[in-house]
């Protein structure tokens, strides 16, 4: 083992307002020794999500992260040593190691990583961010060729995948993000027929004029007036996979949209769900083999953004929830 201390990230105080770095604090502790049942993992790379945000207002689908606690993140990580049947030292498992160097985690609470190149895909396409993608768009969505699939925060993780899946599934596919560059690059690079930079101030508008006959599916990461603006532009039977509210994570929520959606829902035979990327692990072999023949065909790129350092994950959350991303967003240790 290269060190005796355990660096590690507390939340400090849980946010009422913006996210800063003030929250957060570096400590040192000693490398856990892991009780019957663990693992001891040297973490390798640390997941960064929109979610790690939401889970400081109170439980989700996990309990909140609270105050004065390693603060809560998915990993990747490499087995140390282990008390745990079917574990050893040198395999690489997927967890919630925490924002830290080493966790003691129980072996249930694991699962088992191939051990591939680049590792870091393994939380990318290969991920959560890729299943997110295939289940809440193919399972929820249900887009078939020719309709029109949008797709908000479309530059980030969860939303770059879905959009690249939906144009190898025939789709006409808009993708909503902010700011210029973002648009072009999901034009220019990953295929998309036409973009809204929602920070143009005409929104409602932009998203007319891309997907003119209408949305078929809409794929929501964001919630709030976005979330509007597409349900008043659904089609009839159009199917929204609700996925994540990001534009209500930072702060406090915000007052506005949607409205006037029980209306437009009855009216259109809309179906709006839910979902959680969980629910579907017991289809994950069949979606990793779709996503591995995809990113072996060249039919979907792979874009990640990998930062340096732990010290850095607390700006580099907080530059997530600003947009600073394209792709998966995570820290190598
Ligand atoms: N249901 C599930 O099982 C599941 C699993 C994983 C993730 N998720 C959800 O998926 C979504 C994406 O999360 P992620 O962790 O992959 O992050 P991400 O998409 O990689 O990054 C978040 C992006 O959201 C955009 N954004 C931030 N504030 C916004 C706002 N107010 N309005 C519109 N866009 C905003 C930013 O891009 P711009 O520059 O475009 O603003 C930012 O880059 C989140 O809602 C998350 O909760 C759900």
């Amino acid at each position: 083992m290269a060190n005796s201390t355990n660096r590690q990230i507390l939340l400090v105080e849980k946010p009422t307002g913006k996210l800063s770095t003030d929250h957060f604090k570096m400590a040192e502790a000693a490398i856990p020794e892991p009780k019957d049942g663990e693992v001891l993992l040297r973490v390798r790379y640390i997941s960064l999500d929109a979610a790690n945000r939401a889970w400081m207002h109170g439980a989700t689908y996990r309990s909140a992260v609270e105050a004065n606690t390693v603060m809560a993140g998915g990993g990747i990580a490499e087995v140390v040593s282990s008390k745990a049947p079917g574990f050893a030292a040198g395999d690489i498992v997927f967890g919630d190691t925490g924002w830290q160097e080493y966790a003691a985690v129980p072996a249930k609470h694991l699962s088992k990583m191939p051990r591939i190149e680049p590792m870091t895909h393994l939380l990318s396409v290969y991920g959560i961010a890729g299943l997110t993608a295939y289940f809440g768009l193919l399972h929820v969505g249900q887009p078939k060729a020719g309709e029109t699939v949008v797709v908000s925060a479309a530059a980030g993780s969860v939303g770059s995948i879905v959009g690249q899946i939906a144009k190898i599934k025939g789709c006409h596919v808009v993708g909503i993000a902010g700011g210029k560059a973002k648009c072009d690059w999901l034009k220019s690079d990953l295929g998309f027929d036409a973009t809204v930079d929602y920070k143009d101030g005409a929104a409602f508008k932009a998203l007319r004029a891309a997907a003119p006959k209408g949305i078929d599916v809409y794929f929501d990461n964001v919630g709030g007036d976005i979330l509007e603006a597409c349900i008043a532009q659904m089609n009839l039977r159009g199917r929204i996979a609700c996925c994540g509210a990001i534009s209500q994570y930072d702060g406090v929520p915000s007052a506005t949209g949607p409205r006037g959606v029980p209306g437009l829902i009855v009216v259109k035979r809309l179906i709006m769900q839910g979902f959680i990327v969980m629910d579907y692990m017991d289809q994950r072999d069949q979606a990793l083999k779709d996503l591995q023949s995809w990113v072996a065909a060249g039919k979907l790129k792979v874009q990640e953004d990998v930062i340096a350092g732990l010290e850095n994950t607390p700006q580099a959350l907080i530059g997530l929830l600003a947009g600073e991303n394209r792709g998966k967003r995570m820290i190598k240790l």
